[in-house]
């Protein structure tokens, strides 16, 4: 599903908008008709000269015929500034509607991950605009007026009317052909073009990857490989349509010059009256006839542009229709419930959640683990309401996310993603979101996450610009300026994903102080982690597995649950709920436990979602969540497997490794 590419969608944006300028454009071809006749004068004062003034001899009548030519050139040129003019004005009002919904649609569908939110949309938009007050479309516009001056040929001679006919007739037949022979060959060259571009600036993204492990001359081929396809179809292109060009442009020269002959001819035979200057204006207008066409012709390339930016546009812009306005909530309060979501990528229809549901409520930590691309991401972006679900609803305070106004509810959630997102400017203005800096907040988080030391360590502090991306900062100080970011102005739902992937030991630390605070202060948390440090401040768990909820509950059930069912597929007495889950930072024991039980749960222990209930069924699947722990088994441990327990650090990675070493109590 591609929005750019030229679809069997309606069109229906530009071209609305295009036909709600038809005022416009009714203004511009009354210009154009007046511009014609007048053009006429050039004619009208060399038929008046010859014939009038060389009869009468009369300097006066020459000097007022002078004056009237000149007067209406004058004319003629104001007129075509003002046509300008209002062709430009629709150019102008036409980018500044839809450049800001552009940039909106280009946001958006890199939210979503479809393609469309590149440079191109915008590239569309310039070769529209330029298209609209240029020679082209003037062309249009002076078409009827070639009509005109036809039927004034054919009054002067039905002869020389069929004869300039003839020639009007081989202009459309060249511009048909070229339209034929180019329009599938520049459209081919167009769209290699839009590729050979997004290489580049992806590739220029990557440019460290690329530079570090010597990928430049594969990339480099495969950017020229593409840069020479394109190239040489816009060349073919080029080649037939300036072909065609030129014979156009020479019957627009012989088209007057066999009219003249044609005219003297009749003259001779006495089947046309008018003399010398009758055959000058019979020529003249004949060429006039073919002027427009000619033109249209010439300029075909840019008629082809136009037309396949206008497409993608129009399909770019009924892809991503505007947003209804909603109703304005009031600030939400954190009870986050997840009903039976089932998603996808918003770019496919593959399920990659399949029918999720739990509830967090205000002042709970949900610690999320799951084995890589068991849908942890995916599940926090629903809840953030980036991505669509395709059944089931996220709702916080029981509205839903996903149509709830981002900029309402934006400062009220704090999200962290998985890839850290940071943007050009100083480090106060990241943390506050680019919107008023309020700098005893953006102080209080940036303590909070513990990065004082590295604020007072900069020039600047916290107005130190910290460059595109924020690439004047490590990994792991960009992490938690993220963090701080997410946790600026006390948000009520707080969703973390991975975010001690690239901490050290003090970040870590600080990381746990600032969850607790958070709950101190309300707010839902949730916190995707392959680690365990995070169990302690973790209220329940949450574990995903293929897209569905394998286990949820209070996290001491669910260690107990799940240390129960490997000491079940181990042969051994299971262990008392104390012995399995006492969580504390000050021992070894959570994570340790967490180790031998949530490994196993992992790895060997947890059964495959489709081997089991309906979807949903896992965990909460219903708002009022079960205090005690749910397996989707029906909460039979006997239905996991046996198999050894491997390591925490790697308990949701599943693999071979995972089935080989029994966990020692204490090991973390
Ligand atoms: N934009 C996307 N388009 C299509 N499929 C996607 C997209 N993003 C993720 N997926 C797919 O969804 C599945 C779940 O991905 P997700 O990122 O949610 O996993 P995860 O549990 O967060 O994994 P990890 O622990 O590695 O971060 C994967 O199979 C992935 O290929
Ligand atoms: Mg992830």
């Amino acid at each position: 599903m591609n929005p750019t590419a030229a679809g069997p969608r309606p069109p229906a944006v530009v071209a609305n908008y295009l036909r709600a300028q038809i005022e416009t454009y009714k203004k511009a071809i009354i210009y154009s008709l007046i511009i014609g006749a007048l053009s006429l004068s050039s004619t009208v004062y060399m038929l008046e000269v010859y014939d009038r003034v060389i009869n009468s001899r009369s300097m006066i009548t020459l000097a007022m015929l002078t004056v009237l030519v000149i007067g209406s050139y004058v004319m003629m040129e104001l007129l075509e500034l003002v046509r300008h003019d209002f062709l430009q004005r629709v150019a102008i009002e036409f980018d500044r509607k839809f450049r800001v919904r552009l940039f909106d649609i280009a946001f958006e569908a890199n939210v979503k991950r479809i393609p469309g939110g590149t440079i191109q949309g915008f590239n569309d938009l310039k070769t529209i605009r330029d298209f609209l007050p240029s020679g082209a479309v003037i062309a249009m516009f002076d078409a009827p007026m070639a009509l005109v001056f036809l039927i004034i040929v054919f009054i002067v001679s039905p002869w020389l009317g069929v004869l300039a006919m003839v020639g009007a007739m081989v202009q459309v037949y060249i511009a048909y052909q070229t339209e034929q022979k180019t329009m599938p060959v520049l459209t081919e060259a167009n769209r290699g073009a839009i590729d050979a571009q997004n290489y580049a600036n992806g590739t220029l993204r990557n440019a460290q990857v690329i530079e570090a492990m010597g990928m430049m001359g594969n990339i480099h081929m495969r950017w020229m490989m593409k840069q020479r396809k394109f190239i040489q179809l816009q060349a073919n292109a080029s080649d037939t349509a300036g072909a065609n060009n030129a014979i156009s442009k020479l019957i627009q020269t012989l088209q007057s010059s066999l009219l003249l002959g044609a005219a003297c001819w009749l003259t001779l035979k006495g089947e046309m009256l008018g003399g010398g200057g009758m055959m000058m204006v019979a020529s003249i207008l004949g060429g006039k006839v073919l002027q427009p066409l000619a033109q249209l012709v010439a300029q075909w390339r840019l008629v082809v542009n136009a037309r396949d930016a206008y497409q993608r546009l129009e399909n770019l812009l009924s892809f991503f229709p505007p947003k209804a306005a909603s109703m304005p909530l009031p600030p939400p309060k954190g009870l986050l419930t997840v009903e039976g979501v089932i998603a996808s990528a918003p770019s496919s229809q593959n399920p990659i959640l399949r029918g999720v549901s739990f509830v967090v409520n205000p002042g709970e930590c949900v610690m999320i683990i799951g084995p890589s691309a068991s849908g942890k991401t995916t599940l926090a972006r629903l809840i953030m309401g980036l991505w669509p679900a395709l059944q089931g609803k996220v709702r916080l305070d029981g509205a839903d996310v996903f149509n709830w106004n981002k900029d309402e509810l934006g400062p009220h959630l704090g999200y962290l993603p998985q890839t850290v997102e940071l943007f050009d400017g100083t480090l106060a203005e990241n943390v506050a979101r680019f919107g008023e800096v309020d700098l005893d907040e953006v102080k209080r988080v940036i303590i909070q996450v513990g990065l004082e030391d590295m604020v007072n360590a900069l020039a600047d502090g916290l107005h130190t610009r910290i460059g595109e991306e924020g690439s004047i900062l490590s990994g792991g100080q960009r992490q938690r300026v993220a963090l701080a970011r997410a946790i600026y102005g006390k948000p009520k739902l707080v969703v973390l994903d991975e975010p001690n992937s690239n901490l050290d030991e003090a970040g870590e630390e600080a990381l746990m102080k600032t969850l607790a605070s958070l709950k101190a202060q309300g707010a839902s948390l949730l916190v995707i982690t392959h680690r365990t440090s995070v169990l302690p401040q973790s209220d329940k768990l949450l574990m995903l597995r293929e897209g569905q909820v394998v286990m949820f509950g209070p996290r001491d059930e669910v260690l107990a649950a799940l240390q129960k069912a490997q000491a079940e597929a181990q042969g051994l007495p299971a262990p008392s709920q104390a012995q399995a889950a006492r969580p504390g930072p000050s021992q070894a024991t959570p994570t340790s436990v967490a180790s031998s039980v949530a490994s196993q749960s992992l790895r060997a222990a947890s059964p495959s979602p489709q081997s089991s209930g309906a979807p949903g069924q896992a965990g909460a699947s219903k708002p009022e969540a079960p205090q005690n722990v749910s397996l989707n088994t029906s909460g039979r441990p006997a239905t996991y497997t046996t198999a050894p327990v491997p390591p925490l650090s790697s308990m949701t990675q599943p693999g071979p490794a995972a089935r080989k070493t029994p966990t020692p109590e204490g090991q973390s």
